[in-house]
């Protein structure tokens, strides 16, 4: 009997989705000779099994549409918002896995869904996963799909913002995405030129940044253009948030974690105004007009790159030939030039953070790029 595989894509979407569906259909139906069908709107889904049957025709015409034809969400298996409560709906989803008679299930998602997909792992369901995300800080593979993609749409913005920063000698702000990591803006930070890249992990020092900046203009550059990630902060800022994840980790009391969980997300939303407020402190301190760009969900939306293109080629028909061999309870990672496939164990609760010592702080460093510290 031909295998039969659930696919679902849950988390924020991505460039790329759609080529990876495609990768896995068109090689688990024609090479392998399986049968697909796609839940809707992530685990949700699942859930309420909102399903389709996946045919040769569901795959054309999609490799180069962005976002995913099966729709997203954020919500967890283990935390269902259902009516106006929230609820453990797991052993929902693993009634209906066994009630479609599924072989394995398929989830495409960031750092969020390699989680809840290692949940129902646990609970005996065969898992294979996908790591996207434009954050590229899904733990165990060198990149996630997606991220080339924002990456560009991130580079043109600082490109663009370069010629209108130089005419009126402002300094423009511009804020990318990528979560708790940098490598968005640092990416497209280098790759567009910023004079300064702030990125969470490294923790940034106005007052460096504001001298940076008159540097340049002392040497007669009257504009500079300051790439930050959505989530880089000041280093008193970083402190604080640093001293509260330092207590939730040492407290051993349930209901004291949670408290603290609560505590850190408040003053995390706190935070989230730090692009503005850094620009307005750098006026203070420039004497410069300074301005703001955040790029927001421009960075998600449209067509995938080339390199996101292949990638989710590469990693969805490895993901169709692992099921065939039987293989699951991995996520599909890509290495170099290969794929490989990592037990979900190994990627669950980490984040890939941009490494101190990667050659891209390096080299920004040595093409003069101010980092604010
Ligand atoms: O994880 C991708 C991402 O776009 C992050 O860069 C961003 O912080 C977040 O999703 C936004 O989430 P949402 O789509 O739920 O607003």
């Amino acid at each position: 009997m031909a295998k039969l595989i659930g696919l679902l894509t849950a988390g924020g979407d991505s460039p790329g989705l759609n080529a990876a569906i495609r990768g896995i259909g068109k090689a688990a139906l024609g090479s392998y000779g399986m049968r697909i069908i796609g839940f809707r709107d992530g685990f949700r889904g699942l859930m309420e099994n909102r399903s389709v049957q996946m045919k040769s025709v569901s795959f054309s015409g999609i490799l180069t549409r962005g976002g995913t034809i099966l729709g997203t969400s954020r919500e967890k298996p283990h935390r269902m918002p259902v009516g106006n409560k929230v609820m453990d709906m797991t052993q929902v989803l693993i009634e209906n896995y066994h009630k479609s008679r599924l072989d394995a299930l398929i989830c495409l998602g960031g750092g969020g869904t390699q989680k809840s997909a290692y949940r129902l792992m646990e609970q005996g369901l065969n898992i294979v996963t996908l790591p996207k995300t434009i954050d590229n800080d899904v733990y165990g593979t060198d990149v996630t799909f997606g991220f080339d993609t924002a990456c560009g749409i991130a580079t043109e913005a600082i490109d663009r913002l370069h010629s209108t920063a130089h005419s009126h000698h402002r300094i423009i702000v511009v804020e990318t995405m990528g979560h708790k990591t940098g490598w968005l803006a640092l990416g497209a930070g280098i790759a567009g030129g910023a004079d300064v890249i702030l990125i969470p992990e490294i923790p940034y020092d106005v007052g460096k940044i504001a001298e940076a900046i008159l540097r340049r203009r002392h040497e007669g550059k009257n504009f500079s253009i300051v790439a930050v990630a959505e989530g880089a902060m000041s280093k008193e800022n970083a402190a604080a948030l640093n001293k509260i994840i330092e207590r939730k980790k040492k407290s051993k009391d349930q209901k004291e974690k949670m408290k603290l969980k609560e505590e850190l997300k408040k003053v995390e939303s706190r935070y989230s105004d730090n692009t503005i407020d850094l620009s307005r402190q750098l006026e203070k301190l420039t004497g410069l007009e300074s301005r703001v760009s955040i790029l927001g969900y421009v960075q998600r939306g449209g067509t995938p790159s080339v390199a996101d293109r292949l990638l989710a080629t590469r990693l969805g028909t490895a993901c169709a030939e692992l099921i065939n061999s039987g293989v699951y309870g991995v996520m599909v990672a890509s290495k170099g030039d290969r794929t490989e496939p990592i037990p979900l164990k190994k990627v669950v609760g980490k984040r890939k953070t941009v490494p101190l010592d990667h050659p891209w702080i390096e080299c920004a460093r040595k093409v003069e790029t101010n980092l604010g510290d």
